[in-house]
């Protein structure tokens, strides 16, 4: 990827997570004090923990790591009157085009940090980990430099700023896998484990986590956000975004633009048309090239074309509109990309990274890997679009969205997410591949999706 390392913001909104990136050593104690930083950490020491709490929750920040889901609310999740509990940071960010979270981790670690130290207070943690995706050399460095001078400084420790709220935090790095992003997953390698996610009910590990203890798992941004929010208050920070998405948001843009990078948006009001095309950000498609489509968020994301730039980024919109915003990765194909093998490539992924728990996503993901690469290859069969298809919903049962899951965890479903995408809106494209038109007839009893698929198709 050659995304550009910067990241702009709209200028007429405060860049509430990217105020200190292009500031030079903002990564170091004293210039992340120079500008702001540790401010919110005393404020919040002077409140009430449940009074911080409420603050959070009333700014309907919600989740980036994937989900979406309020943090204020997840905070409250923990069971009254037991601990130990702990903080888990999801720093694991190995979603295809999701660059978003390094960004913040190598430029502005300590405001990560402060923000761990106010959610810990304000939920009654006194052990943090940050856990950061094993290939980010540089992020790790960052993050371990920034937690020793903040040991060093007081602000991480026993008592905290002469208060009695002490917490520590151990940063802790992966060893190469996406499935390790998938919360339980990660709480299983923080315990020294295989990262494989684990069996659900609990649906979240604030009951049941990291040791059998309650544990709250936030992702990078998320976090970053809480010293913004504590310091100039929830009612400024709701006053921006649309009605069920606040604040602002950062989006991942790559592919084929003419200026990737990181780039924080008012959230639910800025649309894709804006973020692709608009002049201070991705600034359109490379020249003379016109768009075929778009991944609105990550490569677990059903696909886009044209018809849908004039959505707004905000959650409950792209998700009625049949995908999601995801992990805030927007992937761009021009004219030029050969969809079957941009979907190939997607579908590899999922394969490599299947941790192998369950059957379904173990021999579904190899085996909707190896039909593509032999249709890509010239020696496809005109059955094999049936078959991709009856795979993909062996996975996920009526390729529905949001999808049903045979599976433990959402991985194998992802899978399914670019193969349908692909057939979907370019079935002439597979089928040239095949030389001959092409049956896509499905097999099973339709659900919403495939009856998607099904429409576009023809018997020959
Ligand atoms: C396969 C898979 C990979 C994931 N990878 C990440 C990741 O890299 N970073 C992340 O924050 N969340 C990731 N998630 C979502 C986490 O399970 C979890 O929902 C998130 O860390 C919660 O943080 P949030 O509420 O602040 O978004 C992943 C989920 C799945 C199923
Ligand atoms: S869906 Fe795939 S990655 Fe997730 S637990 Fe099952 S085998 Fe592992």
């Amino acid at each position: 990827m050659t995304a550009s390392r910067e990241a702009r913001a709209q200028p007429e909104i405060p860049r509430i997570v990217t105020s200190r990136v292009d500031i030079a050593d903002a990564y170091r104690l004293e210039v992340y004090e120079q500008t702001g930083g540790y401010r919110a950490l005393r404020k919040a020491l002077g409140m009430r923990p449940s009074d911080v709490k409420e603050e959070v929750r009333a700014a309907s920040l919600l989740g980036r790591g994937g989900a979406g889901f309020p943090a204020g609310v997840k905070w409250g999740f923990c069971p009254e009157g037991v601990w130990p509990r702990y903080l888990v940071v999801n720093g694991d960010e190995s979603e295809p085009g999701t660059y978003k979270d390094r960004l913040l981790m190598e430029r502005d670690p300590h405001q990560l940090i402060e923000g761990v130290l106010i959610t810990a207070y304000a939920t009654g943690c006194a052990q943090a980990f940050i856990y950061v995706r094993g290939e980010m050399a540089l992020a790790q460095e960052r993050v371990a430099s920034a937690l020793n001078e903040a040991y060093e400084a007081g602000y991480v420790g026993r008592n905290i700023l002469g208060t009695d709220f002490s917490c520590d935090v151990v940063m802790h790095w992966g060893a190469g896998a996406y499935i390790v992003g998938e919360e339980t997953a990660l709480i299983e390698s923080l315990e020294g484990n295989r990262g494989m996610p684990r069996l659900k009910p609990p649906f979240f590990p604030a009951a049941n986590g990291l040791y059998g203890r309650p544990t709250i798992v936030n992702n990078v941004e998320t976090l970053s956000n809480v010293p913004w929010i504590v310091l100039h208050g929830s009612e400024s920070y709701a006053a921006l975004g649309a009605a069920a998405s606040k604040g602002t948001r950062m989006f991942a843009v790559s592919g084929h633009v003419v200026r990737p990078g990181v780039f924080e948006v008012e959230f639910g009001t800025t649309t894709f048309r804006d973020l692709i095309m608009g002049a201070d950000f991705a600034q359109g498609l490379r020249p003379g090239r016109s768009l075929k489509a778009f991944i609105p968020g990550g490569a677990s994301a059903p696909w886009f074309g044209p018809d849908h730039l004039d959505l707004p980024l905000e959650k409950s919109a792209v998700d009625q509109a049949g995908s999601m915003l995801g992990s805030g990765a927007v992937v761009v194909m021009d004219d030029t990309t050969d969809v079957v093998r941009a979907c190939l490539r997607i579908v590899r992924f999922f394969a490599r990274e299947s941790c192998g728990k369950c059957t379904p996503c173990r021999e579904g993901t190899a085996w909707l890997e190896s039909i593509l690469a032999r249709i890509v290859e010239g020696h496809g069969r005109v059955a094999d679009l049936d078959l991709l298809l009856d795979v993909a919903d062996n996975i996920s049962p009526g390729l529905t969205w949001p999808p049903k899951q045979t599976t433990i965890c959402p991985l194998g479903p992802s899978a399914v997410q670019p193969v349908v995408s692909a057939l979907r809106m370019f079935p002439d494209e597979f089928r040239r591949y095949l030389g001959r038109p092409a049956v896509l007839m499905p097999r099973r009893k339709q659900g919403a999706g495939f009856a998607k698929v099904a429409e576009v198709s023809h018997a020959d």
